[in-house]
């Protein structure tokens, strides 16, 4: 059996603020039905909610050094129902705050001590408990460290930790965790990994670059985006890094959770629904206009729904360039949205123009999240760039037809529909431009006319399956490649 250890600062049901969580609580679960046991660990934020009877200190009173500071953390076991074993970092001088990585002013300043410590303090347990994974399974700049610390500090004779190789998953190229260069002596790592061939990037550190470089295999999370990140639009800075690394980098489509995402048996929904009858999504549309405050006739119309983080990466300055000739269409629109205020500002100046057909929560609400992907016609993506995108899949099944931008995960995911064949499951445009964003909506309003036309692309939408049983299988057939491969160091040391 394979022992894999999965680091990352988000995981559902206990903290998220995207998609990676979605994916750090539900891959795992997928790995146990692929034969691997798996342990989980995420900081204690203070915003986790958990039973006290439910949770054992497993790891009393560690000190774990961040530079010249000690701090004391301690490691919890969260007891649930599931086979895979959660733990949670505590140490509340670093997790201890109202949000996971800062406040709409920025970033926690010391982002890169909370983290420095969490990384160290997994393998505080391993060391403590004996528990010797065969993998490390890392997610993100958070816990790119951890590729790191592995291909050094351990890889000595008398370490525990010696022979454990690192998978390091990529779910954003624009989250690098960029820190001061001094703040490489809090690392603990030897000062041979600073410098153009390891952590260094335009002289500062790079969190990112560590897990990119140091891990036995790199992955992202679709087969495009892990194409894309190899040019200089989608590197980010890092693209000939990840060039270099080509023959290790592997794209694999993130699944979704249908236990969670599905409008058979969605708890949060109005009515339910599923291929055979879809009477109850009509109930979920009229549902969601009231909830928004919307008159009840506009379910006569299209409405489009989108939820989202607020950044730059969701394509709002598209939807700003051409929100009047969008709206002259004669839709609905309902958003939900979290995120930078620039583009809250903007929504809620769309919601105040147009206050009988725009309905707008800035916020984040799970629940009504559910009940939009239910409630809406069409589902709108228009990014920049999408690492994988999960809403468009969740649509899919929601028989809400996605309208997206042709790019990473969106692209590998939905199939433009052609009516001469009946093929596809959504709308997609190429170009980063506001027209063409609007021409495709307006391709998508011709056909929700058709109803003919429109019901074959939800239906194919509804069919599709995007659980996780086939991707499950592809990190497990990495895993046991990555330990063929013997331990020594790499070619960059
Ligand atoms: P990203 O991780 O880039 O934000 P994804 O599409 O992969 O994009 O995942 C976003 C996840 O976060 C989905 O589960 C989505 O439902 C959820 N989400 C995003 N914004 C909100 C919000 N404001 N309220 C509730 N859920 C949200
Ligand atoms: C990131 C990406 C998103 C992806 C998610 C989970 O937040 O922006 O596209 O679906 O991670 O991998």
């Amino acid at each position: 059996m394979l022992n894999i250890l999965f680091a990352a600062s988000e995981v559902v049901p206990f903290a998220k603020t995207g998609g990676l969580a979605d994916v750090a609580g539900t891959l795992p679960e997928y790995l146990v039905k692929n034969g691997c046991s798996v342990r989980v660990f995420l900081p204690y934020y203070s915003t986790i909610q958990v039973d006290v009877r439910k949770v054992s200190l497993v790891v009393d009173s560690v000190d774990i050094s961040v530079g010249d500071t000690v701090h004391r953390a301690e490691i919890w076991e969260v007891q649930t129902s599931s086979p895979v074993r959660v733990y949670l970092v505590r140490c509340d001088f670093f997790f201890r705050r109202v949000s996971l990585y800062g406040t709409p002013d920025g970033d926690y300043p010391d982002n890169a001590q909370r983290f420095i410590l969490f990384s160290k303090a997994v393998f505080e347990f391993c060391y403590r408990s004996g528990f010797v994974p065969d993998i490390m399974h890392c997610h993100d700049w958070q816990t790119g460290l951890i590729p790191a610390y592995l291909k050094t500090i351990c890889r000595v004779r008398d370490n525990p930790l010696r022979e454990c190789r690192s998978v390091f998953t990529i779910h954003n190229m624009a989250y690098q965790g960029v820190f001061p260069r001094e703040d490489f002596s809090l690392t603990g790592l030897p000062d041979s990994v600073f410098g153009i061939t390891g952590l260094e990037f335009w002289g500062k550190m790079n969190m990112l670059k560590s897990g990119i470089l140091y891990a036995d295999r790199v992955t992202t999370v679709s087969e495009q985006y892990s194409r894309e990140i190899q040019t200089p639009e989608y590197g980010c800075g890092l693209e000939g890094v990840l060039r270099d690394r080509r023959n290790d980098l592997h794209g694999i489509l993130n699944g979704v959770d249908y236990d969670v995402w599905n409008p058979a048996r969605d708890p949060h929904i109005s009515a339910v629904y599923d291929p055979s009858d879809l009477a109850g999504k009509k109930k979920c549309k009229t549902a969601l206009l009231k909830e928004f405050g919307l008159p009840g006739l506009l379910a006569e119309k299209p409405l489009i729904g989108i939820v989202s983080r607020l950044a730059a990466q969701k394509g709002f300055d598209l939807i700003e360039k051409c929100f009047e000739e969008l709206m002259q269409q004669d839709i609905g629109l309902v958003v939900l949205g979290a995120g930078d205020a620039p583009y809250q500002d903007m929504l809620e100046r769309f919601a105040r123009a147009y206050p009988d057909r725009a309905g707008v929560v800035i916020g984040y609400d799970n629940v009504l999240a559910h009940k939009i992907e239910a409630g809406s016609d069409m589902f709108l993506m228009p990014s920049q760039y999408e690492p994988c995108g999960l809403n468009q899949i969740f649509s899919l099944k929601y028989g809400t037809v996605p309208i997206v931008r042709a790019t990473g995960g969106l692209d590998d995911s939905i199939v433009d529909y052609d009516p001469k064949t009946g093929q596809g499951t959504g709308f997609k445009f190429a170009e980063y431009k506001a027209a063409a964003l609007l021409r495709t909506v307006k391709r998508a309003l011709k056909f929700y006319h058709k109803p003919d036309h429109w019901e074959r692309i939800m239906l194919n939408g509804m069919a599709c399956d995007f659980s996780w049983t086939e991707s499950a299988g592809k990190y497990v057939r990495l895993y046991k490649e990555t330990l063929k491969k013997s331990v020594g160091l790499s070619a960059n040391q």
